[in-house]
């Protein structure tokens, strides 16, 4: 297999609304990525993941698309687009975009004709109507729900007024799902691909990448109501799905320049049911959520990593590694809140990843900063969140009228959904808006906690220990330590807290305990890297509790026994993300 770039990238995921608002109207922008793509390099990224910046009325902040060929008014022009992809070039720095295919946005061309046409019509073809149950075909023509809450239908009114067909939408009313058993919506996407690879886009990260098709008959899902039925097989991961990646996968190698890169966001019940995704003719990668769904136990992760591994290996892919995105809760606080491990059994990622309550923060950045030095350590690429690298909290007592996400709307209020980790990033601890905004702007599109103040970049920028400090040096020397071509074997250290593993002449080891733990001496290890202040000297070296470090060794035998089997390994099924699908 050739090496291609993506295969041990630093992608960073920039929540554009939420980076920097360059004309200060508190909404991010993409002048303003632009202006802060120095940042960028001076963190080591080799891409950027930019979520949708398409036109969109903004129900699901750009995952609800109206027009696929332009970039929405509030972020910018389409000369600003070409802009930020040719500095972004020029620093070496890849762009990555998001593609929402499984639906659009109820505002988009097609479904607006869509419904002022008939029952029955070409328009309604591409996407799914169906007439209502009951007498008067008042109930929804099957019982799934959405994954944001409530019935996946919604009924229209007819261009005669009268209450008409139902259509179906996975997630939000605003997000009718495609039809794509029908080939207009195939060669549409075909285009709009064609359109972002001829601006210069690197490639894309495929929204829902398991949605798309939906079973053929579209019957009822026994306990689908109250969700007592467990994952809907008949609504996700249908085996037509992999046609569109063959198709995509074709369509990015055409040229010209570089073969386009592709990513899937993808929620099924098994890893063979992933490792299909990954045909040597479909995806380059999926994100493997296995780390992110971990509570802070040294079993559990080693084991994530151990079965992500070997999924890999299956699949002559590498893993694209994630602890955060714009979905769950950020590592920060997950890592500093009591995380039991019976609370933690992860059948579903929104419960894994969405917990609220105290946290300690201190001792969840120090966590997070380990977390990360981990996976940096990992062979694959790694996505980083934007703010990860400083160590923000989630915002979990935003003002209720504050909120926006649908998943808070659609669950009056009994959800907290995902605002709290989509707060404008701070730069300035003094400035207002922490500096996210120019000054005399618009307050920020989401209210910005007091604590933003002491993480905000100026306060972190060059000073040694913080966690951007940490980042940088983490991102910028990890391939000098880790040869992307080095496999992983795993080390027993003694202590079943003590995560460690090499990768040629490295070693990360991580201490997932309370008290600090000494390495055997025979490991000779030489300290390269910790998360954490950690004292040198003597024959003893002790990885301070709850920190990773990373270390150059002399020679060591590996073992395959360690953490991985420890007492406490739970050994049902082998991929936690059993039971749902998560937005
Ligand atoms: C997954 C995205 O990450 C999420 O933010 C979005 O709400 C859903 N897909 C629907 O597009
Ligand atoms: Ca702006």
């Amino acid at each position: 297999m050739d090496a291609s770039w993506w295969d041990d990238a630093v992608v960073y995921q920039v929540y554009l609304r939420s980076f920097f608002d360059a004309n200060g109207d508190g909404i991010g922008d993409l002048a303003g990525l632009r202006n802060q793509l120095p940042y960028l390099s001076a963190l080591g990224v080799d891409a950027v993941w930019l979520n949708p910046c398409y036109t969109s009325p903004q129900r699901d902040h750009g995952y609800d698309i109206a027009d696929y060929l332009t970039v929405d008014p509030s972020y910018g022009t389409m000369d600003d687009f070409r802009a930020l992809v040719a500095d972004a070039h020029e620093s070496g720095i890849r762009v990555l975009m998001d593609m929402v295919a499984n639906h659009c946005s109820d505002q988009h061309a097609w479904f607006v004709e869509a419904l002022a046409s008939a029952p029955g019509s070409p328009s309604r073809e591409r996407f799914l109507f169906r007439d209502g149950r009951g007498a008067g075909g008042e109930l929804p023509p099957n019982n799934w729900q959405s994954v944001f809450g409530g019935p996946a239908w919604s009924r229209v009114t007819e261009a005669d007024g009268s209450a008409g067909q139902w259509y179906f939408h996975a997630f939000d009313p605003g997000q009718p799902d495609f039809n794509w058993r029908n080939p207009d919506v195939a060669d549409y996407f075909d285009e709009v691909l064609r359109f972002w690879y001829s601006l210069g886009v690197d490639g894309f990260r495929i929204d829902v990448a398991h949605g798309h098709f939906k079973q053929v008959e579209l019957n009822d899902w026994p306990g689908a109501e109250d969700d007592s039925g467990g994952h809907n097989y008949d609504m996700w991961d249908q085996p037509e799905v992999h046609e569109i990646y063959r198709r995509w996968r074709a369509l990015g190698a055409e040229g010209p320049g570089e073969e386009k890169y592709l990513v899937g966001e993808i929620w099924v019940p098994s890893l063979e049911r992933l490792a299909a995704y990954l045909a040597p003719d479909e995806l380059h990668a999926a994100f493997s959520f296995e780390l992110l769904v971990q509570p802070w136990d040294a079993a559990r992760m080693a084991r994530a990593v151990r079965l992500s591994l070997d999924q890999a290996k299956r699949t002559g892919t590498r893993q694209a590694w994630t602890l955060a995105n714009h979905d769950v809760h950020r590592p920060a606080t997950r890592y500093g809140q009591q995380q039991l491990l019976e609370d933690a059994l992860p059948t579903d990622m929104i419960a894994a990843a969405r917990r609220t309550g105290e946290a300690d923060l201190d001792l969840g950045v120090r966590r997070a900063t380990a977390a990360a030095m981990l996976q940096l350590a990992l062979p694959g690429s790694v996505y980083l969140y934007q703010g990860e690298e400083l160590g923000l909290p989630e915002v979990l007592d935003l003002p209720d009228d504050a909120r926006q996400d649908p998943i808070w709307l659609r669950s009056a209020g009994a959800e907290l959904g995902r605002d709290g980790c989509r707060v404008p990033m701070p730069w300035e601890a003094d400035a207002q808006s922490f500096g996210f905004s120019p000054a005399g702007a618009a307050a920020p599109w989401l209210p910005q906690p007091p604590v933003f103040s002491e993480l905000a970049v100026d306060q972190q920028d060059g000073v040694a220990g913080s966690t951007l400090s940490r980042f940088r040096e983490a991102i910028r020397t990890r391939r000098d330590h880790f040869d992307p071509d080095a496999e992983l074997a795993w080390l027993d250290s003694g202590h079943a807290e003590l995560l460690a593993f090499t990768r040629g002449a490295s070693a990360c080891v991580v201490n997932f305990g309370d008290t600090d733990l000494a390495l055997p001496t025979s490991w000779s290890a030489e300290l390269v890297l910790a998360s954490a202040p950690i004292s040198v000297g003597g024959d003893v070296l002790a990885i301070p509790a709850n920190s990773a470090a990373w270390l150059r060794i002399d020679r060591v035998a590996a073992a395959s026994a360690g953490p991985v089997q420890a007492d406490g390994v739970h050994q049902d099924s082998p991929f936690p993300l059993l039971e749902s699908t998560a937005p």
